[in-house]
């Protein structure tokens, strides 16, 4: 194995092989440095990421499967973000702790990575960083937290704190008993246990083929996850010896495999950029409407919140990832491989669903037609994105007057006593990825309290945000191109008629084109646009994409490689 990458550092003895073996010896033995593979293990443990928080003790049980095939284990704590914390939004960081990521596994002499991650962005981020280095990567999935209880309920993450919010401003729940349920949230370790973007990346992250089989949706504090770290060491000293790579991993038809899991699980919308930016990163053609294309006829099978009722310890015990995928297997590509190298399609032949009331069969699903649509019209040129699981059957066809916030802060300042009725159509703008900046998850707007007092629990909201992967309701998403960036959104004025369509895929606003051409932006929400003058977010709002091709910087799509650089000394 002299060729090997971490050879290029540690093999030969002149002054820089001296250098580098010496300072990294620390109680490694000599034989460390004969040619056997040096394997990162990209830590995104972190005590301000509290989903992370247990990826240290992950870690170490990764590194006994290294040590045990004849890896060298190295821990790389790497930029981590915690979803709840990170302000404007944890989006704005995605492609920064992408970029950091992928250099420094470039940087260092590493054969291969183990991804630990869970909160939201982490995963999509370790991801997109391992496509553009293209080392034999593996992802250890962190797992949900289990199901937290209040009043003899069970809470889900997220969802429930949008719910009982809800309830507060609708005059049925005491401000003290909401407080009262903020300590049953979160029962233990692990991210979101609601299908919330967490939960989503880390079962698409099985379904590209990226993790160990089985290891996806493994709750965070059970003894099972510790052992799938275990093999997972062993697993990268194996695919390093094949030279495994996410290119070799993540085909076109991995990621139209996850396009069906997603709408069979009923995932978040983030996963459509989130896919779409890892795709760019390799080369592998996706677009939005892959998602719309392949994801629409995919029935629901999963009853998890949002969409549904239950929580990932109950998907878990129902059979898991591989009891849904077995459902759909018709509809994934028989071709694409995992990491183990063999099919997909072939880890889940001998699997039952245990609880029909989780998972659906095919012959009963929840719906028949889940996934994603995406939406076209004067509106959104570049498109838009609905989630029609999550949203008010009787909505999804819908006329009615706008109602047009030009920030957050406007929002917030005026939704308790606007002037609306149930048909109205909430409009926020200024929210997308450069924006904002950042593209926040604040879509989902809260209801103005007068209509939630008459008993209204949806409405049409449509922006060029995110919003959380716990959320529900009629809300169009990543509106593209959005307002900063000169969409048509932004030129749209409080009483134009929206026409929403989603049978037909249309989002329009009836205002003639000649009309709606001659119409200046707003200046209020001109002036709301973000503006940074230097550092990461100057060069993020300058570079930015939109969301229609997964909000990536410009310059970070594709991939540079695993070269090694020249000497340092
Ligand atoms: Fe971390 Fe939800 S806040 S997964
Ligand atoms: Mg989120």
């Amino acid at each position: 194995m002299a060729g090997s990458r971490s050879a290029q550092w540690y093999a030969g003895n002149d002054r820089n092989g001296y250098i580098h073996r010496a300072w990294m010896r620390r109680g490694l033995p000599s034989d460390a440095f004969d040619g056997r593979p040096h394997i990162a293990i990209a830590n995104t443990a972190s005590d301000l990421t509290p989903c992370n928080m247990h990826l240290n003790e992950v870690a170490e049980h990764v590194k006994r499967g290294m040590w045990e095939a004849g890896g060298v284990p190295l821990n790389l704590p790497v930029v981590s973000l915690g979803e709840t914390n990170v302000r404007p939004t944890a989006m704005l960081w995605r492609n920064m702790a992408a970029m950091a990521i992928e250099e420094m596994l470039r940087a260092n002499p590493i054969d291969g990575v183990v991804l630990l991650g869970g909160c939201d962005k982490t995963i999509p981020a370790l991801l997109m960083a391992a496509a553009s280095v293209d080392l034999p990567a593996v992802v250890v999935p962190g797992g949900p937290m289990l199901t937290g209880h209040f009043r003899g309920a069970a809470l889900g993450c997220g969802t429930d704190v949008w719910k009982l919010s809800e309830e507060v401003r609708a005059g049925t729940l005491s401000g003290e008993e909401f407080l009262r349920s903020e300590s049953s949230m979160i029962r233990s370790k692990g991210h979101c246990n609601t299908m919330g973007t967490a939960s989503t990346m880390g079962l698409l992250a099985e379904v590209l083929g990226m993790t160990l089989p089985g290891l996806a949706g493994t709750p965070a504090p059970d003894s099972r996850l510790l052992e799938g770290a275990h093999e997972t060491g062993r697993l990268i000293v194996g695919m390093i010896a094949a030279e495994r790579r996410p290119s070799t991993v993540l085909t076109r038809g991995s990621f139209l495999n996850a396009i069906v899991a997603l709408a069979a699980l009923g995932g978040s919308t983030n996963a459509v950029v989130h896919l779409l930016a890892i795709a760019g990163r390799l080369g592998v053609e996706l677009t939005q409407d892959d998602f719309d294309r392949i994801g629409s006829g995919v029935p629901l099978l999963v009853d998890l919140q949002p969409a549904g009722r239950h929580l990932m310890d109950d998907l878990y015990r129902a059979g898991g990832l591989h009891a849904v995928l077995h459902q759909v297997r018709d509809l994934l590509d028989p071709k694409a491989i995992t990491v183990t190298g063999r099919p997909l399609v072939d880890q889940f032949q001998n699997v039952t669903i245990h609880d029909p009331e989780v998972i659906r069969t095919r012959d009963e699903p929840l719906q028949q037609d889940a996934g994603i649509a995406v939406l076209y019209g004067n509106l959104a040129p570049d498109g838009a994105v609905i989630k029609p699981a999550a949203a008010s059957p009787h909505l999804l066809k819908h006329r009615g007057p706008a109602v047009v916030f030009d920030s957050v802060e406007d929002l917030h300042a005026r939704i308790d006593d606007v002037d609306v009725t149930p048909d109205s159509v909430l409009i926020l703008r200024g929210c997308g990825p450069k924006g904002y900046p950042g593209m926040p998850e604040v879509s989902n707007m809260p209801l103005p309290p007068k209509l939630l007092a008459q008993g209204v629990r949806d409405m049409v909201r449509i922006c060029d945000g995110r919003m959380s992967g716990t959320a529900y309701g009629t809300v169009v998403l990543h509106v593209a191109p959005e307002a900063a960036a000169g969409g048509p959104l932004g030129l749209v004025r409080t009483g134009d008629m929206i026409i929403l369509d989603v049978e037909n895929r249309r989002l329009d606003v009836d205002v003639p084109a000649e009309e709606l051409a001659a119409r200046e932006p707003s200046p209020e929400m001109t002036a709301a646009f973000a503006r940074p003058e230097r550092g990461w977010q100057r060069l993020y709002v300058e570079t930015v994409r939109q969301a229609d091709t997964g909000a990536d910087l410009d310059f970070l799509v594709g991939s540079s490689g695993d070269h090694v650089a020249r000497e340092s000394h």
